[in-house]
């Protein structure tokens, strides 16, 4: 519901014990689930969580993939996935990651903060309809046949507008990413169809997000934002079904506020503060190692959140990082050039000079071994109530620390 890292694989995880299929939507290896399971932490960038729990496990097509990223993922597991590659996923090739690294460094002050992993120029490239997918892993005929047109291209913008000379010649692409096909070949499978599948037979199905609202391509802090649709309704998108199937849609939303990388941020704490809780929270990314900047819960933006999403219930986590701190601001409203209000800006021009309004809650204490919210601190279950009542949607998990048994299940 935020700036992503909300601490969705371990709610993801939860949740896809009691479903058959997990399917993923959107982004690639841009995203980093860090899923605590028996004591083993698995770090996942591509993989939906479901894979620890040997679930059916789909990247759909609106996914990009980085086929030797995703190898790596598959032999660190130990085990063989239960996996389905939807052959229209695009491929992250070597030129789009060189392409994000030098196009980031022109940009000097201006820079998004991207994670550096090509996810931007390969969304470009499905968009401009030059793309590599999975399909063409496949066929080395295709393959080449494609990279023929565009290699060129990728090279001249690299040697003219960067002044980089790009070191991988055709060949070796084609040959590196054929066998990458190859390796990968026994996961193809028709997403959407098996999806459309799974319904008629009335399977539960988990279709588990990426990055978080406010990096979305249309509703985020643009242009920082991701090149993906990480907003609920993009999960129809990414993977082809109705999205009137949808029966629930849980907003995994951090008790704080965290981003990675640079954009607007109305509460960001710049102080010793803000310092103790990324600390307290382990607030450096699982992508990049990058410390994340840190600061209030703001309600402009899960309001929005929770609007743009349509949420039913939300998964409020991290509850236990705020323990201690002595009194709780909350953004309740901003104030933007005089104007207060309660939704996040269309404009990027007005969010730049919004103000946060706060109220101040009590302070609260949290030992990470409650097992029901009434044993909660009675300050901390207000601080919880006090979010379902300003959005008006229930919070129906509390996240008190990163394992399992530390997750009340609040309704
Ligand atoms: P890109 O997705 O690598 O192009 O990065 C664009 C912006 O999205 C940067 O600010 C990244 O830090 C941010 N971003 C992308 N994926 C994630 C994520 O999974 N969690 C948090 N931030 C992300």
């Amino acid at each position: 519901m935020q700036f992503g890292d909300e601490g969705k694989g371990k709610i993801t995880d939860y949740l896809a014990e009691k479903s058959d299929f997990v399917f993923r939507y959107g982004g690639g290896n841009n995203a980093g689930h860090t899923v605590v399971v028996e004591g083993k932490t698995y770090k996942l960038h591509l993989l939906p969580s479901g894979v620890v729990r040997g679930k059916r496990s789909l990247l759909g097509a609106g996914v990009v993939i980085d086929p030797q990223v995703l190898l790596d993922e598959i032999s660190a597991l130990g085990k063989k996935p239960n996996l389905g590659i939807d052959p229209r996923a695009h491929i992250i090739m070597p030129y789009h990651k060189y392409l994000d690294a030098n196009s980031e460094a022109k940009k000097g002050e201006n820079q998004i903060g991207t994670t550096g992993r090509g996810i931007g120029p390969c969304y470009a490239d499905k968009a401009e309809r030059t793309g590599i997918r999975f399909e063409d892993l496949l066929d080395n005929e295709r393959l080449e046949e494609k990279l023929r047109q565009v290699l060129p291209i990728k090279e001249k913008i690299l040697k003219h507008v960067y002044g980089v000379e790009f070191p991988h010649s055709l060949g070796e692409i084609v040959q590196e990413y054929s066998a990458y096909g190859e390796k990968l070949r026994e996961f193809e499978a028709d997403a959407s169809l098996e999806i459309a599948q799974a319904l008629k037979a009335k399977k539960s199905i988990l279709l588990e997000g990426a990055q978080g609202t406010f990096l979305d391509i249309n509703f985020g802090t643009y242009p920082f934002v991701t090149s993906s649709i990480p907003i609920a309704p993009g999960a129809g998108a990414g993977i082809g079904f109705p999205a009137a199937k949808t029966e629930k849609v849980v907003g995994v939303a951090k008790a704080y506020t965290t981003r990675v990388g640079a954009g607007p941020f109305a509460t960001e704490l710049l102080d010793g503060l803000g310092d103790r809780l990324r600390t307290a929270g382990n607030e450096f990314g699982t992508t990049t190692g990058r410390p994340r900047r840190v600061g209030w819960l703001d309600m402009v933006l899960l309001r929005t959140a929770a609007r743009l999403n349509g949420v039913t219930e939300i998964a409020l986590t991290k509850l236990d990082v705020l323990s201690g701190v002595e009194s709780l601001e909350v953004c309740v409203a901003y104030d933007c050039n005089g104007k207060k209000t309660g939704e996040f800006p269309a404009k990027m021009s007005d969010a730049e000079k919004c103000v946060p309004i706060y109220k101040t809650l009590n302070g609260f204490s949290i030992t990470g071994s409650e097992k029901k919210f009434s044993a909660l601190d009675r300050h901390a279950q207000e601080y919880v109530k006090f979010v379902e009542k300003e959005l008006g949607v229930p919070v129906s998990i509390v996240s008190t620390g990163p394992k399992r048994s530390q997750t009340i299940m609040k309704k």
